[in-house]
């Protein structure tokens, strides 16, 4: 049995087209690997950790082998219990919005909060760093209101699944697969709707063999 965490990083619910298209993939997968849990994090509606002042210091004390205060090690257990739900997975579905050109504030909170030395990603002596979370797929379904089509001066302004794919590699997954629902808001909604309507059926074909 699989575990999947489904991390859905769109607020607007039955609205949202990223959303739409994971949720067709979720549920294909379900029916194919009806053995497996998934569990679903709704980054706008999760209590995430706060990556402050207090925080920031923790991470900092284990950067240079410090031990924790005890307000920095309080900070820090509510890390490590985010960090510990997260690797309890065996493979990761994400719904990714783009918002101004990039990620939803609400995911990038959850990644800050999730990439930590000795936790999600190794510094060796050498300096060499090295991803923790391996060998684990990531199924992500991006939307975006413009096009930035690969090859195209469009897609220099996509740092939406660059900076995902960066940063899942970091981690270590580099096993990430995906469709994108684009345009949804430039294409006017018949264009919309065809496109998400092209990546949920793509998402059902996907969802067999993850
Ligand atoms: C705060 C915000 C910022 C956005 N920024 C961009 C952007 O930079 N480029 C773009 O193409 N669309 C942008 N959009 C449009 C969304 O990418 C588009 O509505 C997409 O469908 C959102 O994904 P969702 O439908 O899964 O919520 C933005 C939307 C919001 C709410």
């Amino acid at each position: 049995m699989s575990k999947v965490l489904y991390i859905k990083a769109s607020p607007m619910k039955e609205r949202s087209n990223s959303i739409a298209a994971a949720d067709a993939f979720v549920e294909a997968y379900k029916r194919s690997h009806p053995k497996d849990q998934v569990k679903t994090i709704d980054l706008f509606s999760a209590k995430l950790p706060e990556f402050d002042f207090i925080a920031a210091s923790g991470k900092y004390k284990i950067m240079r082998g410090k031990p924790h205060s005890p307000e920095e090690k309080q900070a820090w257990d509510k890390v490590v219990a985010t960090i510990a739900e997260f690797k309890d997975a065996d493979k990761y579905v994400l719904a990714v919005p783009m918002w101004n050109f990039s990620i939803p504030y609400r995911l990038k909170q959850y990644i800050d909060v999730i990439v930590q030395p000795g936790q999600t990603f190794a510094v060796d002596s050498a300096g060499n760093y090295k991803g923790l979370v391996t060998g684990k797929p990531v199924f992500v379904a991006y939307a975006s209101g413009g096009d930035y089509p690969v090859g195209t001066p469009a897609e220099a302004f996509d740092l939406q699944k660059k900076y995902i794919q960066l940063i899942l590699g970091y981690i270590g997954l580099t096993d990430i697969r995906s469709v994108v629902v684009a345009p949804t808001l430039a294409g006017g909604p018949e264009t919309a709707e065809q496109k998400r309507n092209a990546a949920i059926e793509k998402a059902k074909q996907m969802a067999g063999e993850f």
